[in-house]
């Protein structure tokens, strides 16, 4: 049995998707415990590209089911949508549970996403954040106000109405409210369609793991968009830590095996907050062009930049991360070199490697420093079938140098290299404890 958590270790979107889908093939169950609309996760199957906002990717999967957990926020008609594209297109294979205990996004609260953005926006341009405009941030805070709704309420009219009269009561600054007759309605007749896959999600998982099943948590968003420990105030609303993921699933700490942080080659970011690494030049342009680097959720071109292990480390230590999975390295072939960023340099002339600014103003103004390693040829068809063949041995001699130089500067052993978007372009470099035991934070020298 193994409880393992998938994270991202960048500021999102770094194909936690493909690689939780490659780790579900050994998974029971596939749990999302964060996050929501705002996820995008794709996963290219034989039949093509599939986008999961707020289905785990457990449900593409034959005798694994996926669960959308406690911690999450759910915005009930968009996952009638989503659940009704995957059933259309026959990929919806495996079982969907929903949690009872996960927090619903109305569209009031998309209304107010847009409007507090806007406000932000007008107090000073750069403070805006640029959300996905799906809701997130007010769910949450009417999660932590007592003022939500829960799903486990979309079947109890009375109490539903009642709720939602005294959340309407808080939000009489917002301009075109939807009715609440209307709405109520709408939310009564999705509940009654979407009842037959609410569960109360934690106890089953508990006694999956009792049976000795694999457990795998899909992390959505990533580590440094977390809202206590990211780049505050250009974060998420949630804990998407790997703490974050058992305390929005309902599995104790004392169950947790592994925790794989996932990260590019390189690094994007999309929405606002500081990107020390972002390059701005034709070189950026590249990798957004080659990496196809545009948001599955909202269509924005992601910013592009370089891998950056001073964010990295603190994200190991951070998360307790046992591996990493680093994905997109044939978008790197073929360069002329890689830069990997080692180190900051402050204003005033200190040098960090460990521990970023807690401030993001102080991030924004850290410079990068930076060491150039040989890039590795491209990727064509003739290779990615040799390593489909022959596994981790067939991988190009200076993408094991770049793989070894990360490991050794994050202190966390590679496990997994994504060198393409299809399902089978992911491959296994063996169990870490036999090249390198997991750091652990005993292992960190201050
Ligand atoms: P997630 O949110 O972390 O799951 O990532 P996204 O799905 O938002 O973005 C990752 C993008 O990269 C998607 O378009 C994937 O299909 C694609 N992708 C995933 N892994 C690889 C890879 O190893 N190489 C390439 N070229 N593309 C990949
Ligand atoms: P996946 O799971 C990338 C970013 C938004 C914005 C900030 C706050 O696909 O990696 P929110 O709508 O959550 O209030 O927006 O967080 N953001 C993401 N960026 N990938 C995501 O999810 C993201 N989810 C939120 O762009 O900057
Ligand atoms: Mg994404």
């Amino acid at each position: 049995m193994t409880v393992r958590i998938v994270l991202g270790a960048q500021f999102g979107d770094e194909a936690k998707g493909k690689i939780a889908d490659f780790l579900a093939a050994s998974a029971r169950y596939v749990v999302r415990s964060a996050g929501g609309p705002n996820t995008g996760h794709t996963i290219v199957l034989p039949e093509g590209p599939v986008v999961l906002h707020q289905l785990a990717c457990g449900v593409l999967r034959h005798g694994v089911t996926g669960v959308s957990g406690p911690g999450m926020v759910i915005q009930p008609f968009k996952l009638e949508e989503e659940l009704d594209g995957l059933r259309q297109r026959g990929l919806l294979r495996g079982e969907f549970a929903l949690s009872d205990r996960a927090h619903v996004v109305l569209p009031i609260h998309e209304l107010e996403d847009v409007w507090e953005d806007e406000l932000r926006g007008r107090h000073r341009p750069e403070a805006s954040l640029g959300t996905t405009k799906s809701g997130i941030g007010p769910a949450y805070a009417d999660r932590a106000g007592r003022f939500g709704l829960r799903v486990a309420e979309l079947s109890r009219p009375a109490v539903l109405r009642e709720r939602l009269e005294l959340l309407y009561a808080t939000k009489a600054h917002l301009p075109n409210l939807p009715p609440i007759d209307e709405l109520a309605g709408r939310l009564s007749e999705v509940g009654a369609r979407l009842a037959p896959f609410v569960r109360t999600t934690e106890p089953i998982l508990w006694e999956a793991i009792s049976r000795g099943e694999n457990i795998l948590l899909e992390g959505a968003q990533s580590a440094l968009l977390d809202l206590d420990f990211g780049t505050y105030p250009y974060v998420t609303s949630s804990h998407p830590t790997s703490a974050g993921a058992l305390v929005g699933s309902g599995i104790p700490p004392t169950e947790l095996d592994e925790v794989i942080g996932v990260a590019k080659a390189y690094a994007t970011r999309v929405g606002a907050g500081p990107f020390p690494t972002e390059d701005t030049s034709e070189r950026g342009e590249y990798l957004r062009r080659t990496g196809g680097e545009r948001g599955a959720t909202t269509g924005r071109p992601r910013r592009c930049g370089w891998l950056d292990l001073v964010l990295l480390r603190y994200v190991a230590r951070l998360n307790g991360l046992t591996s990493l999975a680093i994905t997109k390295v044939d978008v790197l072939g073929g360069l002329d070199d890689v830069p990997v960023c080692v180190a900051y340099r402050t204003p005033d002339g200190r040098e960090i490697r460990d521990g970023p600014p807690t401030s993001a103003d102080d991030l924004a103004r850290a410079e990068p420093i930076y060491e150039s390693l040989p890039a590795w040829p491209e990727f064509h068809a003739r290779l990615k079938e040799r390593i489909l063949r022959e596994g981790p041995n067939a991988l190009p001699a200076d993408l094991r140098r770049f793989l070894a130089f990360v490991e050794e500067g994050v202190g966390v052993p590679v496990e997994y290299v994504g060198y393409g978007a299809h399902r089978d372009e992911t491959v296994w470099l063996g169990p870490p404890s036999q090249r390198r035991r997991p750091a652990g934070l005993a292992a960190w020298s201050p």
